[in-house]
């Protein structure tokens, strides 16, 4: 069977294919044929010149993250049969939020640089001679340990899409398997760093990077973890942890978000002042009712039953 292949490209050092293009190959697949395995075909049989990284092709090496069919996979790990039933062709792209060098081939220098940012290396404790690692120890930090860096997370990450200095989820999920390891001695000056701008607080918690991980790391859980520590360890002078704690206030007040107030409580009055062109804009399309007429939901007496019963259980955690 012969499939169409839609191989987005690009060489920004020629300058006659500088610009990107879209170039198409009819390959003849097989049951259990992977989307590399088809690469592969083409440049064998068709193209020498199409460039794409590969190196275990067990989902092993994390080399070959692309888009495939409009989602971050593993090139290796996608068989191309199931791809066609679903889609009819083959969109083959490469990695979102990276920049391209060639063709499928991304720069990876800044998931590298991020990655460096969060020390990714046990610092152990000083002066503990040995600690003992309990199988429950191990499994809080167990997915976070299957990471093989490949980038699919932060291609889906729509936090970084926005802003490129955030540190995202791929070293965010590290970060946790460090701070998360009972034998770590420095993981409260690792929480404070990952508080500053640009950090764990980023998050806009689409759930792209755990939907979209093909090991499993679950990122978002990881900085979930990260954040619920900062704030156990009172790492809470930032809008992030601010914002938080202004959202646990409102429910538990009137049951649902006061925008408004929290957004003062998340900003403090000066920086407020600054969004009150875009509080009016939310106003006008009924987006956010009058700060002063926020009536609080009827059942409100069950949202703070709520509250109670976490606090007793923390009580005694
Ligand atoms: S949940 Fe957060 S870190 Fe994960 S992809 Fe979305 S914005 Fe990025
Ligand atoms: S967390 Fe998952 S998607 Fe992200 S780099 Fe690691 S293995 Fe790849
Ligand atoms: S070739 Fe190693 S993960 Fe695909």
């Amino acid at each position: 069977m012969k499939i169409k292949f839609r191989i987005k490209r690009c060489d920004p050092m020629s300058r006659e294919t500088c610009e990107p293009f879209v170039q198409g190959y009819d390959v003849e697949v097989t049951e259990g044929m992977t989307i590399l395995d088809a690469l592969l075909k083409i440049a064998d049989e068709q193209d020498p010149s199409l460039s794409f990284r590969k190196s275990c092709r067990s989902a092993i090496c994390g080399s070959c993250a692309m888009t495939i069919n409009g989602f971050s996979r593993l090139a290796c790990a996608t068989q191309v049969m199931p791809e066609v039933k679903k889609f009819g062709e083959m969109e083959i792209e490469p990695l979102p939020n990276h920049t391209v060098l060639k063709d499928l081939v991304v720069d990876m220098n800044p998931f590298w640089e991020k990655l460096e940012k969060i020390t990714p290396y046990l610092t152990p404790k000083e002066g503990a001679e040995k600690v003992c690692v309990l199988p429950e120890d191990l499994e809080a930090i167990g997915k976070s340990q299957q990471c093989i860096m490949c980038g699919c997370c932060n291609g889906e990450c729509n936090a970084l899409e926005i802003d490129k200095r955030y540190i995202a989820p791929a070293a965010l999920a590290k970060a946790w398997r460090f701070v998360g390891d009972v034998r770590e001695g420095n993981a409260r000056r690792r929480l404070d760093k990952l508080s500053d701008e640009h950090g764990m607080w980023d998050c806009v918690r689409c759930v792209h990077c755990t939907q979209y991980c093909p090991k499993g790391v679950a990122p978002l859980k990881a900085i979930e973890l990260l954040r619920s520590a900062a704030m156990k360890e009172g790492i809470t002078d930032n809008h992030g942890a601010k914002h938080a704690v202004a959202m646990a206030e409102s429910v538990k007040r009137v049951g649902r978000l006061d925008e408004a107030a929290m957004t003062f409580k998340t900003l403090g009055f000066l920086k407020s002042l600054g969004m009150i062109p875009f509080g009016l804009k939310m106003e006008l399309h009924g987006k956010m009712p009058l700060p002063l007429v926020f009536a609080q939901i009827n059942d409100i007496a069950e949202v703070r039953a709520i509250y109670e019963a976490c606090e007793r259980k923390k009580g005694k955690g």
